[in-house]
């Protein structure tokens, strides 16, 4: 038996996914919101006996090799061996690809300057200005030990010593890392004398760093972070979600804010839900990364001018992922609301203030109103005209009606008119911006289930129908009864051709369990036996449902149908026949053989 094959069968897709996403039981398979592309209701069904889950909505599927290569992004190799890990299974040597090879010596790389950088801000003379800094910023202990803080020597070639000279590691391996920098030749150090905060993927490896300036009167920028690479992409780093992942799970909220010290401030005053986006907006990614985790986000951004812009801009981010958007409540905190302060301010001045501007959250429509009244005059005609304008588009994404409705209200009494006026003119401004602006598209909320529609439209005949409705009972009888009706049928021959070859395999098999000769089966069989296994067109009638006698009745419709079926192909030769001007002999003898054939067939 193959490693693969071992390592498989030794494993439960249901537990792998299971402790990964919430699964529902949904009669024989189990379900979920799939994680893989946004939705509210489950399509995603995982099934213990197929040993495969498969999403009916954007129709993603697969085994559970595939599973943790799409959710975790591991690589072939990383799934094989997390899972023999897990069933104690030793692999045997593994002969990787090369871009498998690379990519675990860049995390090894990655993860080797992260212990450097840590050590250089604990323990080494050069790491006082770190440690000073870190002091007088209130940053304790537990947060440098949690974030893995560090320190960058202010020094050129401190890091190229270190990976290339003594750990020997190549110059250009390194640079591919995004520690160093290359130019004519020469190589040298990317980030130097600064605060090291090693940035994670989710699963909690390091695959690139942010640096801050610790002297004040510099000329360079005070955050510098790694560039993009193999392993670093910004639009999907979430600063603080692998080491807070725990919280975000228990409380099913998740605190955004900007920056790292937001963070580790925010952590320090026991809100501990929390994130940071990194100064730049709320992406898809990042929305795809939360969903698994939380069903709520608070939005803690600067409410500057750009500030407001990404929390609009959240809003179209986040539709049809199902993620409630609300945005922390600062109108409370003490001090001057002019200075803008961020939640790292306002969590190391106040922590009790910070609790409870995250308790007292608003939705992100109610901020967003407030926001518009503020910034225009709700009095004056054009200070109307100006609020309905802001928030045209606002208004425009709330999905349930009853919600909407709530704000509409709220506005027209703000503004002192009729509900109507107000929903008519938000309609025409929304018209006029659509006419005026291309709108950067997002992705259509795929159809959900019930009522999906398969991704392909193609036309599936009738009879292929009924074979895999036939099928699909067959899969559901116990197994002595499967394997005995499977010999009934086994001879037949079903358009559908994976089903032939899957009943002679039934037919042949010594296993007694469903799960077992699945386990055993060609992958391509496998998919597509699989696929009317979990089909939830059928699922939702299993329930109440006599799988034997249901049997019966669609055996015999089978074997109308197939006769019907062989009778209109019959006719079509036929009718192909009695098109030629030229009839031979042996024309007329197929058309014969093949009236007697119709004859048969009618009879039976
Ligand atoms: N940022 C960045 N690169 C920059 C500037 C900012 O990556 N050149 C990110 C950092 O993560 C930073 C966040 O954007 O924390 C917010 O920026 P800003 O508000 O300017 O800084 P603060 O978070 O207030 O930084 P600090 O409190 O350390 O002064
Ligand atoms: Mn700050």
């Amino acid at each position: 038996m193959s490693q693969i094959k071992t390592v498989k069968d030794a494993s439960d897709i249901v537990s792998v996914i299971g402790s990964r996403i919430e699964l529902q039981r949904a009669g024989s398979s189990l379900k979920a919101n799939c994680p893989f592309h946004g939705e509210k209701s489950p399509s995603f069904f995982v099934n213990e006996v197929m040993q495969r889950y498969k999403c009916f909505g954007c129709g993603e599927s697969g085994d559970v090799i595939n599973f943790l290569e799409k959710y975790d992004g591991m690589t072939f190799a990383e799934a094989l061996q997390t899972l023999a890990d897990q069933a104690g299974i030793k692999l045997e040597q593994f002969v990787k690809s090369d871009k498998d090879q690379d990519r675990e010596k860049l995390l090894e790389i990655l993860d080797l300057t992260r212990q450097y950088y840590v050590y250089l801000l604990a323990e080494h003379e050069a790491g006082q200005v770190g440690r000073d800094y870190l002091k007088q910023r209130g940053t304790n202990s537990e947060s440098i030990k949690l974030f893995q803080l560090g320190y960058s020597l202010d020094k050129w070639d401190g890091l190229v010593n270190y990976l290339h000279k003594k750990k020997k590691y190549s110059l250009d391996l390194i640079e591919r890392a995004g520690l160093i920098i290359g130019k004519g030749g020469r190589y040298y150090d990317r980030f130097r004398g600064r605060l090291m905060f090693p940035l994670k993927n989710h699963r909690g490896q390091v695959v690139g760093f942010s640096g801050r300036v610790l002297v004040k009167d510099v000329k360079e920028a005070k955050y510098i972070n790694s560039p993009e690479t193999e392993l670093y992409h910004k639009s999907e780093m979430l600063f603080g979600f692998s080491e807070l992942y725990q919280d975000i799970r228990k409380t099913k909220e998740v605190v955004v804010c900007e920056g790292e010290f937001d963070v580790l401030s925010s952590a320090q005053a026991h809100v501990n839900n929390v994130v940071a986006v990194k100064g730049s907006v709320l992406t898809e990614e990042h929305v795809k990364l939360i969903s698994r985790a939380a069903g709520k986000v608070i939005l803690a951004l600067d409410r500057d001018s750009a500030g407001i812009e990404a929390t609009k801009r959240a809003i179209t981010i986040a539709k049809g992922s199902g993620l409630e958007l609300r945005v922390a409540n600062l109108e409370g905190v003490s001090g001057d609301s002019s200075e803008l302060k961020d939640p790292d301010d306002i969590a190391r001045s106040d922590p009790k203030a910070w609790r409870e501007a995250v308790k007292s959250s608003v939705s992100v429509y109610e901020f967003l109103l407030q926001v518009a009244i503020k910034k225009f005059d709700p009095e004056s005609p054009e200070g109307k005209r100006e609020i309905i304008d802001d928030l045209a588009n606002v208004f425009s994404q709330i999905h349930h009606s009853v919600e909407k409705d709530f704000y509409v209200k709220k506005l027209a009494a703000i503004l002192g008119v009729k509900k109507e006026l107000v929903e008519d003119d938000l309609k025409k401004t929304i018209l006029a911006k659509k006419k005026g602006v291309v709108r950067r598209d997002v992705a259509p909320p795929p159809e959900e289930y019930p009522g999906y529609t398969e991704t392909k439209p193609k036309k599936v005949s009738t009879l292929e129908k009924i074979e895999k409705y036939l099928l699909f009972l067959l899969l559901n009888l116990k197994i002595q009864q499967l394997k005995d009706k499977a010999l009934e049928i086994v001879n037949f021959t079903f358009s559908v051709n994976e089903i032939n070859l899957f009943l002679r395999i039934v037919v042949d098999s010594k296993k007694v369990s469903l799960k077992d000769i699945m386990a055993d089966l060609p992958d391509d069989i496998k998919v597509n036996i699989s696929d009317i296994y979990l089909n939830p067109k059928y699922l939702k009638h299993i329930e109440d449902l006599n799988v034997a006698e249901e049997w019966d009745t669609i055996l015999k419709r089978y074997k109308k149908e197939m006769v019907k079926s062989e009778i209109k192909k019959i006719t079509k030769e036929l009718d192909e026949l009695a098109k030629k001007n030229k009839v031979s002999d042996e024309d007329e003898m197929k058309q014969l053989e093949l009236l007697q054939k119709i004859v048969e067939l009618k009879r039976k």
